[in-house]
């Protein structure tokens, strides 16, 4: 069931701290659109967004902070990124900047990248995210596939029964997602517009944003990398070890290698997918080559594990 709340009702902000609290999820209003809110922090919380979007692949999510302080212990800052944020922070500003390793952010909320997308929202959003004391990870609050929701309306009609609670704020100000620029490289790019437009940020930074689809001369393969890929190479739905194969297990499966890990003992694909891309990276740490992975569920957030791992299993190429 999923329960709706006016924002302004005086219980709202605190139902929707409990919640977020335990685990759950809300869609909470920003001046953007609505976004479908986890604890940025635990793996499993951020899992069932991707579970209740019923997205068949991992994306990077969006963390959202209540002030600059906040979103400078999470990304390191260029002094352009900086004069960008205290710019239009809040707002309907994305930006992506190195990550700090250790702060704290789960992996899959990352997407198990180097980089993080940080956001300062207006109201509730930013309320609710100074309650909590750290970032919550939210997408837009829509049905993978669909359009982004506008009011608590397009959310119900889609999310309704996927979800644990809706704030509703009436229609959103801007109706368009965030400008996304990133300062993970050295010249900013625009890898989204939005709801700040390009020219008045270029105006402030005095320089122009290089563009994915333009002729911003943009180049270097892996530049909008915005996928994670780890190092080692990936069998699935193995049965066996050979050579020198690290082993991946789900379930009951017995696979026995030299270094074994189990995703989750229960066959539980919520936590699964939590410690899918933290997995990933210790296998790479350990210097394995090649993982043999034992099958998973082609269901529910099992279609966005496979996903992760089929780009895996194949030789690199550019994505
Ligand atoms: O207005 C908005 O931006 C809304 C509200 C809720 O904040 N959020 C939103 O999130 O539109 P979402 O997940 O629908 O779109 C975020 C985009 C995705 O396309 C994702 O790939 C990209 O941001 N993104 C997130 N982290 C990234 C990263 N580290 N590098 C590159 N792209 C990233
Ligand atoms: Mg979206």
């Amino acid at each position: 069931m999923t329960k709706r709340l006016f924002v302004d009702d005086v219980n709202a902000l605190g139902v929707a701290f409990e919640t977020i609290s335990s685990g759950g999820l809300v869609a909470v209003p920003t001046e953007t659109v609505y976004g479908l809110a986890a604890d940025a922090t635990s793996g499993e919380a951020v899992a069932r967004i991707y579970e209740a979007k019923g997205r068949p692949a991992f994306n990077p999510l969006i963390a959202h902070c209540c002030d600059f302080a906040m979103a400078e212990k999470y990304g390191r800052f260029s002094g352009l990124a900086k004069r960008c944020a205290e710019a239009f922070w809040p707002g309907a500003l994305t930006l992506v900047v190195p990550y700090r390793p250790g702060a704290g952010l789960s992996d899959l909320a990352r997407a198990g990248l180097e980089t993080v997308a940080l956001r300062v929202p207006k109201g509730p959003m930013a309320n609710l995210v100074a309650r909590l004391g750290h970032p919550l990870a939210a997408p837009s609050a829509n049905m993978s596939g669909r359009i982004s929701s506008t009011s608590a309306e397009h959310v119900m009609a889609q999310l309704e029964g996927r979800i644990d609670l809706v704030l509703d704020g009436g229609q959103c100000r801007i109706g368009v997602e965030s400008t996304i620029v990133s300062f993970a490289q050295d010249k900013p790019v625009l890898l989204r517009p939005g709801g700040v437009a390009a020219e008045d940020i270029e105006e402030v930074l005095g320089v122009a944003l290089l563009k994915p689809t333009g002729e911003g001369g943009i180049t270097a393969p892996g530049m909008l990398a915005s996928h994670y890929a780890p190092k080692a190479i990936v069998r699935l739905d193995a049965t066996d070890i050979q050579g020198e194969d690290g082993a991946l297990n789900f379930g009951s499966s017995g696979l026995e290698a030299s270094y074994t890990v189990s995703l989750t003992q229960t066959g539980n694909l919520v936590e699964a997918a939590a410690r899918l891309f933290s997995v990933l990276s210790d296998f790479d740490a350990k210097g394995v080559k090649k993982i043999a992975v034992a099958p998973i569920p082609p269901k529910g957030l099992g279609l966005a594990i496979n996903d992760r791992l089929v780009r895996a299993a194949a030789p690199r190429v550019q994505e």
